[in-house]
């Protein structure tokens, strides 16, 4: 087996090569990407064209598999691969893919362990806009000033749907706006989150509407702060997005974002999700 991993920027994303394809379904190969994408938060593996069996084997190898949203797309092969579109004919929600547009972490409002990786496999590329951007928050909690690190020791901050779809909700048409925003899904996060082998990142995105026992506008503001320290371009990435690149990201350490695109593109992703090991822990 011979995978090959080459980083992109000093503090986040690695490009892998391969030698041969079957390579990345060999059984040791799950371990090693495993590592790697605690390790450098997000993988590239470029014009690598899988299909739908394929990326569910790779998913539930280093997974296992979960499966993020109820919501079932009319075209999906199989209910454990998401089709992220906006083409309404497939995906009758669009809502939630336009939510997409700002800094997030998935399925941070669910009631289980946050979903350790994301994985999404680029069907049609868009040639205007569609880029996904990845901000470390390992790196963004390590690079902050030691009295900021302190000063948010023992801060919880409160996420809902409803927060994450704020910046979308005048764009919901009225009639189904308080259905929408209404999921109701609520959850308390400590701010910093001490994973099991002792690393630190941000628990931080459009999800995170306000900090417990803060005024809410100090809250609000503390919470777009971190937002913009962590997105600044020594701790975040941009993917251009070709046909058939494949790219994994630990969710547990990162916020992302899609740049706003057209419908008109067809842009379309398949997403598949890894379960989390660890609820979020102070
Ligand atoms: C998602 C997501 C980003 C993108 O599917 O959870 O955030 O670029 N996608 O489509
Ligand atoms: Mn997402």
């Amino acid at each position: 087996m011979a995978i090959h991993f080459e980083n992109i920027k000093e503090h986040i994303g690695s490009r892998v090569s391969w030698d041969d394809r079957s390579d990345l379904f060999a059984p040791e190969a799950a371990k090693a990407i495993r590592e790697k994408v605690a390790e450098r938060t997000v993988l590239v593996f470029p014009e690598l064209n899988l299909t739908d069996e394929e990326q569910l084997a790779i998913t539930n190898a280093i997974g296992p598999k979960m499966r993020l949203t109820n919501t079932t797309n009319v075209q999906s092969n199989d209910e454990d691969v998401y089709q992220v579109t906006l083409d309404e004919k497939i995906n009758p929600q669009p809502e939630y893919v336009l939510g997409t547009f700002f800094w997030h972490m998935d399925g941070i409002t669910v009631d289980m362990p946050p979903p350790f990786a994301t994985l999404l496999s680029c069907r049609i590329a868009p040639d205007k806009g569609g880029e996904t951007e990845f901000a470390s928050t390992y790196a963004a909690y390590a690079g902050l000033p030691e009295d900021e690190k302190q000063a948010l020791e023992g801060l919880k901050a409160v996420h809902s749907v409803r927060a994450s779809l704020s910046p979308i909700a005048d764009a919901i048409p009225e009639k189904h706006r308080e259905r929408v925003l209404g999921i109701g899904l609520v959850k308390e996060h400590p701010l910093v989150w001490t994973h099991d082998d002792g690393r630190k990142s941000m628990v931080i995105g459009t999800t995170a509407d306000h900090i417990v026992g803060m005024d809410i506008p100090a809250g609000r503001a503390m919470l777009m702060r971190l937002q913009e320290w962590a997105a600044q371009p020594a701790y975040s990435l941009r993917h251009k997005w070709k046909k058939g690149d494949f790219v994994i990201w630990d969710n547990t350490g990162a916020m992302h974002r899609a740049i706003p695109y057209d419908k008109s593109t067809g842009r379309m992703m398949h997403r598949t999700s890894i379960a989390g090991a660890e609820a979020v822990a102070a």
